[in-house]
């Protein structure tokens, strides 16, 4: 027992899960340190932040979370799919234009007189996807993915030249045959460069007036700090709308808490449906190959992870690496490995059950640490009882008996994907979710080591190994940083809407804090539009 932690064990799979592959170029890192099963992670390893921003694409809670986009990576929208587009005109646009997937989305962009187009996508459109917040039109890193595929570095005082972006993107994906974009503020989007391609008009409704709100009119000037001002055009302060003629009662208002109700649909796996991602060009800044965000991230927490003091090089690489991707064929849907489901599948699979661990591990939990340290092993033996077979039982003094439950449980997943099929992108995710699993599997049998035989043990004992679970359990949890984690305790009422803030910041948002909290979706609507900063 109290020589497993100097037991050196050198297992072939364990060198194996420190092995990193590396983007479109044949350059070649590798961590060649050998490893013990339970050497714990390289801090400067991003296994676990590949894997987050994997498992959290097109889900907008963590993507409101870490509103810093890592991550870029080729999309398709399947023919049939609508979409909506909402103006103050009767007019299809000829120009590139942002078009949003529910109507809630659109409708917002309607005033005293309100025009929502609806679409259909005759073909398969192929697009890029930006992960993050990238349509957060704020300093701090939002878009910076953006401006990098655009102008090689962040341009923080370019967040809203909007038309000036969407030109620029477009310019730069028509080589590659690609028709528009995809971010996220409080909802997903498509910026669309050719309305006359791969689309066509279902309807062009001219819908009932949208009033504003009287809070809104009288309000002044913008709330400011965090945003900049939007630069489109001078703006009046709006009246209230004529009805149509027979119209009786009040107008539709410009209810942004319903906008935030229909984002919020899409919170979690498997998120914006409408797009499909080629997980065979996933493109990420977490590549540890791109060494000067390695440096910049180094004793950051994930939110204030940037792009910023990207190196010249990196940024280079990465372009390039883009530029690869598309130009190669998009798989589509059900054109390789489904990556994301691999990793949704573990999401669930160890999400609540950590959670429960670490409810268990409470002190307060138990008053009797025998019941407490019997109830913890049983949750153990659940999550290792697939990796646990009738060999894997203690028969020697050091911690060699246990060499294979890690192995099984790091690696089954992936252990036969053949490696030499997978794309660059696909071997970086690949080895994420290894290096992922590998620091679970780590974390609980080290608890396994302890909890095999503590039903016989003396009740000091016990309680010793319940405060090294704790801590097992805590530092495991916060390396994972599974944004499912977050999330208001007790869940918000049916008139309620589980928040954290997001641009454009809403009353009583604060942008760095990202407590969940319950607003209120039926008597707060006036309220949060106030505060809101309507942009277009
Ligand atoms: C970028 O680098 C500069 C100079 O080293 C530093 O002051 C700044 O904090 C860095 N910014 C970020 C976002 O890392
Ligand atoms: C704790 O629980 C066990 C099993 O239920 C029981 O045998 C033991 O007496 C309890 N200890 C105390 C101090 O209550
Ligand atoms: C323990 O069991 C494993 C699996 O059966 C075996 O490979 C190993 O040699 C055994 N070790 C000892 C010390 O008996």
């Amino acid at each position: 027992m109290k020589t497993f932690r100097e037991a050196i064990l050198l297992l072939p799979w364990a060198i194996g899960a420190a092995s990193m592959a590396l983007p479109g170029s044949s350059s070649q890192v590798t961590f060649t340190a050998p490893m013990s099963w339970d050497s714990p992670p390289n801090p400067d390893a991003t296994h676990h932040l590949v894997f987050n921003t994997v498992s959290s694409l097109l889900q907008r809670w963590p993507n409101t979370i870490y509103r810093n986009g890592h991550t870029v990576t080729p999309a398709t929208i399947s023919a049939g799919t609508i979409l909506y587009h909402g103006r103050r005109n009767a007019i299809v646009p000829t120009t590139p234009e942002w078009l949003a997937f529910d109507f809630e989305h659109s409708h917002m962009f309607c005033r005293s007189s309100c025009y929502v187009i609806s679409l259909m996508a005759t073909r398969d459109l192929r697009l890029v996807y930006f992960d993050g917040s990238n349509a957060a039109k704020m300093r701090g890193g939002p878009m910076d993915s953006q401006d990098i595929l655009i102008w090689e570095y962040p341009h923080p005082e370019r967040t809203s030249s909007e038309r000036i972006r969407i030109s620029e993107l477009c310019a730069w994906g028509k080589p590659f045959s690609v028709d528009g974009f995809v971010r996220m503020e409080y909802h997903f989007e498509v910026m669309l460069c050719d309305f006359s391609a791969g689309t066509e008009v279902v309807t062009l409704s001219n819908l009932i007036p949208v009033d504003i709100g009287s809070r809104r009119r009288d309000a002044g000037s913008e709330r400011s700090g965090y945003s900049d001002p939007p630069t489109r055009r001078p703006r009046l302060p709006p009246k209230r709308p004529d009805p149509p003629t027979g119209w009786k009662g009040s107008l539709p208002t410009l209810n942004f808490i319903e906008v935030l109700n229909a984002g919020s649909w899409h919170n979690q796996a498997p998120g914006e449906t409408r797009v499909h991602i080629d997980y065979s060009g996933v493109v990420t800044f977490y590549n540890p190959s791109l060494t000067s965000l390695v440096e910049a991230r180094r004793g950051q927490p994930r939110s204030h992870h940037r792009l910023a003091n990207i190196s010249k090089t990196d940024s280079e690489l990465v372009r390039q690496e883009l530029a690869e991707v598309f130009a190669r064929q998009v798989k589509g849907p059900g054109g390789g490995i489904d990556w994301g489901s691999i990793t949704h599948v573990i999401v669930k699979r160890y999400s609540e059950r950590l959670e429960l661990l670490q409810y268990l591990l409470e002190p307060a939990t138990y008053t009797n640490v025998t019941e407490q340290a019997v109830a913890v092993r049983i949750q153990i033996l659940t999550m290792l009882a697939p990796y646990i077979t009738t060999e894997a039982v203690r028969n020697s003094s050091d911690t060699s008996w246990v060499g294979s439950i890690v192995h099984y449980c790091s690696t089954t997943q992936t252990s036969m994907i053949p490696g030499g099929t997978l794309t660059p992108q696909e071997r970086l995710i690949r080895d994420a979710v290894e290096g992922t699993l590998h620091e679970i599997c780590r974390r609980l049998t080290l608890m396994w080591v302890d909890a095999f035989d503590i039903e016989a043990a003396t009740d000091r004992r016990k309680a010793e190994a319940l405060g090294r679970w704790r801590v097992h359990v805590r530092e495991l949890m916060e390396w994972l940083d599974w944004s499912v984690w977050n999330k208001c305790n007790p869940a918000c009422g049916i008139d309620a809407l589980c928040h954290v803030p997001t641009w454009p910041f809403v009353e009583g948002d604060h942008p760095d804090d990202m407590t969940p909290r319950c607003i209120s979706r039926v008597r707060l609507g006036e309220l949060a539009l106030e505060q809101t900063l309507i942009y277009s």
